[in-house]
C-alpha cells in the first residue's frame, strides 16, 4: 500500500494538466482502478484483516482524493495567473493631455456684454447673417445711391442669373437686427443684438469677418441722456472701474439724428491701458437718437416713439479689456493662443459673481 501511495502521489504532483490528473483518477479511484480492485478483494479476507486492510484502503483513496483535487486547484491557479499575464491591460496609461477646451473670448465678451444689459433690461435679439439689402441698408435709411453703401465693403451672394431682384448681403453690420425686433416686438422695446458682421477688409485691426453689439431703447420719452447714463453704466460694469469719462463726439450715421461716436478717456502709461484715467480718448462706438425714418420702415410711429441706438465692436473691446494686440489671431484657432486668452469653461461672467478681468 505505501507503494501505491508512493506512486500515485508521484504521479499527482507531475501531471502537468486537467486530463493527465484524470487519467490518474482513473488508474486508481476509476470503476477498475487499483484502489477499487484492491477494495473489491477485502469481500475474500477473513474478518480482521479486512477490517485494518478497509480502513487502510479509504485512508488512501481519501488521501488520493485529496492530492488530486489540491493539484486541480494548483493547475488552475496557474492557469489564471497565465491568462491574466498574457490578457495584461494597462490601464495606468496617462490619460490624454489637457482635453478641457477653453471658452474664447468674443463669447466671454458677448456674455459679459450681454449680462450688463441684462441687468438694465435690455433682451437680446437676433437676425441672420446673410441678409436682404433692405434690412441691412434701405430700412436703414441707406438709399441705394448713398455713399455708405460703397463704404461698407460689402460682401455680395450670388443670385441666380436673370433673377433681376437685389442680391443679398452678408451683413455689414448689426444694425438690420434693430429693424427686426422692432418689427416683430414693436414699442416700447431695449434690446441687443451681438453677432457676427462681414466686410472686406483685412490688416491688425480689422477682419472680414468680426463682431458687433448693437443696442435699442424705443419708448415715449427717451433722450440723449439716457443714452450717456446706459453707455457710462456699461463702461464702468464692463471695465471694472468706478470712474469712466465718455466724450460725445458729433458724427454722421445715416440712421441717426443726432448721431455721435463715443470715446472713452484712458491713458497708455508703460504700454498698459487704463480707462478713466489719463489724457488719451480711444473710439469705442457709434451712436444717435433712431432716426425717425428708420422707425417708420420698422412700422413704429415716430410721432409718438423716440429712442436711442449704438453700435459696437465686441473685438474691439475684448482686445482692450483683456490686451490682446492682434485682431486676426482672434480667427485663426490657434491653440497655443486659444489657452493663452481664453477663458474657463465653467466660469460663466454674472454681475453678482464678478465679471473678471
Ligand atoms: N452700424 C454702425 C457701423 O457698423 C455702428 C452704429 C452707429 C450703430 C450708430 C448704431 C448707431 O446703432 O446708432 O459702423
Amino acid at each position: 500500500m505505501d507503494d501505491l501511495r508512493e506512486r500515485y502521489i508521484a504521479a499527482i504532483a507531475a501531471a502537468a494538466d486537467e486530463a493527465g490528473l484524470e487519467e490518474i483518477r482513473l488508474a486508481a479511484l476509476g470503476r477498475k482502478g487499483e484502489i477499487s480492485l484492491q477494495m473489491r478483494e477485502l469481500g475474500r479476507m477473513a474478518p480482521e484483516a479486512r477490517a485494518a486492510a478497509g480502513a487502510a484502503l479509504n485512508a488512501l483513496k481519501d488521501e488520493i482524493d485529496a492530492a488530486l483535487r489540491a493539484r486541480r486547484e494548483a493547475l488552475a491557479d496557474a492557469a489564471l495567473d497565465e491568462r491574466l499575464k498574457a490578457e495584461w491591460l494597462d490601464v495606468t496609461l496617462p490619460a490624454r493631455p489637457r482635453r478641457t477646451g477653453s471658452i474664447h473670448p468674443v463669447s466671454r465678451v458677448t456674455e459679459e456684454v450681454t449680462a450688463i444689459f441684462a441687468d438694465m433690461g435690455f433682451a437680446v435679439a437676433e437676425g441672420p447673417q446673410v441678409e436682404s439689402d433692405w434690412y441691412n441698408f434701405d430700412a436703414l435709411n441707406i438709399p441705394p445711391e448713398h455713399p455708405a453703401r460703397q463704404e461698407h465693403d460689402t460682401f455680395f451672394m450670388a443670385r441666380a442669373p436673370g433673377d433681376g431682384r437685389p442680391p443679398h448681403v452678408l451683413r455689414t453690420h448689426t444694425s438690420p437686427v434693430q429693424i427686426r425686433a422692432m418689427a416683430e416686438r414693436g414699442a416700447p422695446i431695449r434690446v441687443i443684438a451681438p453677432g457676427r458682421v462681414y466686410r472686406m477688409d483685412m490688416d491688425q485691426t480689422h477682419t472680414p469677418m468680426f463682431h458687433q453689439v448693437e443696442g435699442l431703447a424705443v419708448d415715449r420719452d427717451i433722450s440723449m441722456a439716457n443714452l450717456k447714463w446706459v453707455l457710462e453704466e456699461f463702461c464702468r460694469a464692463y471695465f471694472g472701474v468706478d470712474h469712466v469719462e465718455l466724450r460725445f463726439r458729433a458724427s454722421h450715421f445715416p440712421f441717426t439724428e443726432p448721431s455721435a461716436e463715443v470715446d472713452i478717456r484712458c491713458s497708455w502709461e508703460g504700454g498698459a491701458l487704463r480707462i478713466g484715467e489719463g489724457e488719451s480718448w480711444l473710439e469705442i462706438l457709434g451712436s444717435g437718437m433712431v432716426h425717425p425714418k428708420v422707425l417708420a420702415a420698422a412700422g413704429v410711429d415716430p410721432d409718438q416713439w423716440q429712442g436711442f441706438a449704438f453700435g459696437m465692436g465686441i473685438d474691439r473691446i475684448a482686445m482692450l479689456k483683456y490686451g490682446i494686440p492682434d485682431l486676426r489671431a482672434f480667427f485663426e484657432s490657434d491653440l497655443r493662443w486659444l489657452r493663452h486668452y481664453g477663458f474657463a469653461a465653467n466660469a460663466v461672467p454674472s454681475l453678482a459673481g464678478g465679471l473678471g478681468g
